[in-house]
């Protein structure tokens, strides 16, 4: 029989102790921001039937998915929470009290190529708006990011929000081209969102490949593709048609987050359109600014999900912000913390005469509330209080036979060092 591999899977994760503090920290920022901004918590189940997640778009995600069939069903690995959230809503959809406000924290599972800061599993703080179509709820999103980086200590100049409009390019296309085939424009964006990895010929290839799902003549994929170069909003509204919403809700876009006092840290830049299919207006991704890491987090709006998913049309917008990359970029700011366990007490009896008050007087601080350890087994005293202090504990309760006679325990404030009677429960 061969060894049994004993070590977690490639671009997967062990979480020991002092890493689930610092997960558990990051969670709590996520959850308290979340909570600031009025929205509830929603999980759903990590397998789900994987056509769920499978779009013909051609999406790096759907070849990356993990999935297997079981007793004849097609399950997989969720590699994104927004479908799950999709069908959460859809079975509801009647009774819900709209804008709906959701946030989760799943666990991801992409079979991808890991890198620094991917990984084939990763831990995705979401907040999504259901019901509401105006960019209000965009900017409210964005707005929770920022109040997000600020909780973990990073500076307004380390992250940037690039911001850009699905609806705005397809506004440009459409009469060279997307009238007539409208089908075309989700694959499309799917693979100009390559542009970074494959470079700007192969995107144009792609997009005028005759037999690929896009079909766009040559000419009209390189303006596509240079379309993409925009930086300046007011230029990106001059090309755009006359009365041009996805202009409009840019400007306001850009207006609000000025209230919120975060426009300085977001930058028009028609490159993001975003790798996943269902995207169909505001696009955004937040980058280190030393442009290092893959995104921070990303989001839209996806007004068309719940329909394509056999659902009557509801508007929404949310985003996506992995563990895994903000915590590289913590870790080189040395921003990442080392949290205590916490740990109150050590109680420790001398000899097994002692054993039963030993436990009572655990007992009783665990009733009050306290993180107590109580030593098991016969250790020496020397032993206990060197770990008690490796621990962190705040102090060591030692009982022996004189302290079982006198009623009390002996307890040492392991800072100082001073030591005081602690009463034994009656
Ligand atoms: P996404 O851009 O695929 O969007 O992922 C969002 C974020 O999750 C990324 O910016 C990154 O921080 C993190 N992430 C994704 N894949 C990995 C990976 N392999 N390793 C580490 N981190 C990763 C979505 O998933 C959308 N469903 C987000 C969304 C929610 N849009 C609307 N609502």
């Amino acid at each position: 029989m061969s060894k049994p591999r004993l070590q977690a899977p490639r671009g997967t994760r062990d979480f020991y102790p002092e890493d689930l503090r610092r997960r558990d920290w990051l969670f709590a920022h996520f959850r308290e921001v979340a909570r600031r901004f009025g929205f509830e918590e929603v999980d759903a189940p990590l397998v789900e039937h994987a056509e769920l997640f499978i779009r013909k778009a051609g999406e790096e995600i759907v070849d990356q998915l993990y999935h297997f069939t079981l007793h004849e069903r097609h399950l997989a690995l969720r590699p994104e929470f927004t479908p799950s959230l999709a069908r959460l809503v859809m079975a509801r959809a009647g009774s819900l009290r709209l804008p709906l406000r959701w946030f989760g924290i799943p666990q991801c599972w992409r079979y991808e190529r890991t890198t620094r800061g991917r990984r084939r599993e990763h831990y995705q703080w979401n907040m999504d708006v259901w019901g509401e179509p105006s960019v209000t709820a965009e900017a409210e999103l964005i707005a929770a990011v920022f109040s997000l980086l600020d909780r973990l200590g990073l500076a307004p100049g380390d992250v940037r929000m690039r911001v850009s409009s699905r609806a705005w390019l397809e506004e440009l296309l459409h009469d060279r081209y997307l009238a007539e085939h409208p089908e075309a424009f989700a694959p499309l964006c799917v693979v100009i969102d390559k542009l970074d990895k494959i470079g700007p010929e192969a995107v144009v290839e792609q997009l005028s490949d005759r037999d690929g799902p896009v079909g766009l003549d040559p000419g009209a994929a390189k303006e596509a593709v240079e379309l993409l170069g925009l930086r300046d909003l007011e230029e990106a509204a001059r090309l755009a048609p006359e009365g041009s919403t996805a202009v409009a809700d840019l400007r306001r876009l850009f207006e609000l987050l000025d209230a919120y006092g975060v426009a300085e840290r977001v930058e028009f830049d028609a490159s993001v359109v975003r790798g996943l299919a269902y995207y169909t207006g505001t696009v955004f991704e937040a980058f280190d600014a030393g442009g290092q890491l893959r995104a921070i987090c990303g989001g839209g709006r996806y007004d068309r999900l719940l329909e394509s998913l056999g659902g009557s049309p509801m508007p929404a917008v949310g985003f996506g912000f992995g563990d895994a990359v903000v915590g590289e970029l913590l870790a080189e700011k040395d921003l990442l913390p080392e949290p205590a366990r916490g740990l109150d007490d050590v109680v420790f009896a001398f000899g097994e005469a002692e054993r039963p008050a030993a436990v009572r007087l655990a007992t009783r601080l665990r009733g009050e509330g306290r993180s107590v350890e109580l030593v098991l087994g016969s250790v020496r005293l020397k032993r206990a209080l060197a770990d008690a202090d490796r621990a962190g504990a705040a102090r060591l309760l030692m009982l022996g036979p004189d302290e079982l006679a006198r009623g009390v325990a002996k307890a040492r404030d392991l800072a100082t060092g001073e030591e005081r009677d602690e009463p034994l429960p009656g």
